[in-house]
């Protein structure tokens, strides 16, 4: 008796959804990622990678720090709103709460700051992607415990499944000097997501956003390596090589899994142009954050120590390696509705609409 109130409220939250609160048909969005979709995952986590305390969150609604690396919203915020969803709790928030699972119909946010495809990179302090996508095989049983599995995979294909995930296996590698060169390292990274996105497949996502890393030597930390604050150019070319092989490893994907369709997102590209033509987007200051101590302010994270820039939206960078929220809005409405050589082969409108 209770399931079936409960299915019938979610067919009726399903119908509100298409017609008045989401502006797709998109039911839901569900995230997996870093720090640069984190909402609050690492809150609850021991760790030393967090953002739960001032300056961080200055811009967000009442000033209040959240867990989010930036001074306002993040690109997960901007992407569900873009969907006219609301943006995905951490799962880590609401897993304990009573009816959880009822929850879980409505978006869930995986996210941990400091994750990377490798169980190596910051291993212990975060959610690995394998972490994150075993959560969601647990959430996904609850929500078939709720409403049976023909519904719950019915309810997953029409939702997004935005994945953000690499710069930080980037930085790890930039950092060892180990012995791989770029190629093998990235072809090491790819093929270790190969077989993580099959299994977030198998657990029945079929509407792929895939949001590639930026270029990361550009961030305030690498600039700060150099004397005169150029970008690291072996980061930026490590990510420059993901992300030309994240869109071989999706056109393989869709080759072997005919039923699904993906959006993919080039942020080097995109991040890049926005660094080298700051003007166009009201940005006055490109290397340096705005929010840390030191050269570039960039020599520790956005703490309530460090100092913070009184204009964000005129900064590229929010502290060390984090976008502002000005940045992080003007590549999602790119993520959005942008198209060739920054999305491929269809955007995230087009993704949603279908
Ligand atoms: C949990 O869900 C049931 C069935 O939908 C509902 O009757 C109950 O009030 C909910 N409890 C809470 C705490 O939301
Ligand atoms: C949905 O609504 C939001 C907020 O009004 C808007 O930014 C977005 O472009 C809309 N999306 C579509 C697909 O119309
Ligand atoms: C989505 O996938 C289906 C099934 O393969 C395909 O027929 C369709 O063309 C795809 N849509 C887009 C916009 O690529
Ligand atoms: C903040 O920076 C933006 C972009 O550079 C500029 O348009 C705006 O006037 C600045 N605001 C203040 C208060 O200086």
């Amino acid at each position: 008796m209770v399931k079936l109130i409960l299915l019938l409220s979610l067919c009726t939250l399903g119908a509100t959804n298409g017609a008045t609160a989401g502006n797709t048909t998109v039911p839901a969005i569900y995230i997996l990622g870093d720090s640069l979709v984190d909402v609050g995952n690492n809150n609850h986590l021991l760790t030393t990678i967090k953002a739960d305390f001032p300056h961080n969150g200055v811009d967000f609604a009442g000033g209040k720090p959240t867990g989010r690396f930036c001074n306002g919203r993040n690109a997960a915020d901007f992407i569900a709103e873009k969907l006219g969803l609301p943006s995905a709790p951490p799962y880590l928030s609401i897993r304990k709460i009573s009816n959880s699972s009822e929850a879980f119909f409505n978006g869930i946010n995986f996210a941990s700051a400091g994750a990377g495809i490798l169980d190596a990179t910051h291993s212990g302090e975060c959610l690995s992607l394998n972490k994150q996508i075993e959560y969601l095989s647990t959430a996904y049983a609850a929500m078939v415990e709720e409403i049976g599995d023909r519904q719950t995979q019915e309810h997953l294909a029409k939702s997004i499944f935005t994945i953000i995930i690499g710069s930080n296996d980037i930085f790890d590698y930039v950092k060892s000097n180990g012995d791989a060169t770029p190629q093998q390292f990235v072809g090491s990274l790819t093929s270790t997501l190969q077989g993580q996105l099959k299994r977030i497949y198998n657990i029945g996502a079929r509407k792929f956003s895939f949001i590639g890393t930026g270029p990361v030597g550009c961030c305030p930390a690498l600039r700060s390596q150099s004397k005169t604050g150029e970008c690291k150019e072996v980061a930026n070319l490590v990510s420059h090589l993901y992300n030309e092989e994240i869109i071989f490893l999706l056109q393989e994907m869709k080759s072997q899994f005919s039923d699904i369709n993906y959006s993919f997102f080039n942020t080097y590209i995109a991040l890049l142009e926005i660094i080298q033509m700051p003007f166009n987007h009201g940005f006055t200051e490109v290397k340096a954050a705005c929010c840390g101590i030191g050269d570039l302010n960039a020599k520790v994270a956005c703490t309530p120590f460090s100092h913070y820039c009184s204009n964000r939206t005129s900064h590229i960078f929010w502290d060390y390696y984090h976008p502002t929220e000005a940045t992080a809005g003007i590549l999602t409405a790119e993520i959005f509705d942008g198209s060739m050589p920054h999305v491929y082969p269809i955007n995230m409108r087009q993704l949603g609409a279908l």
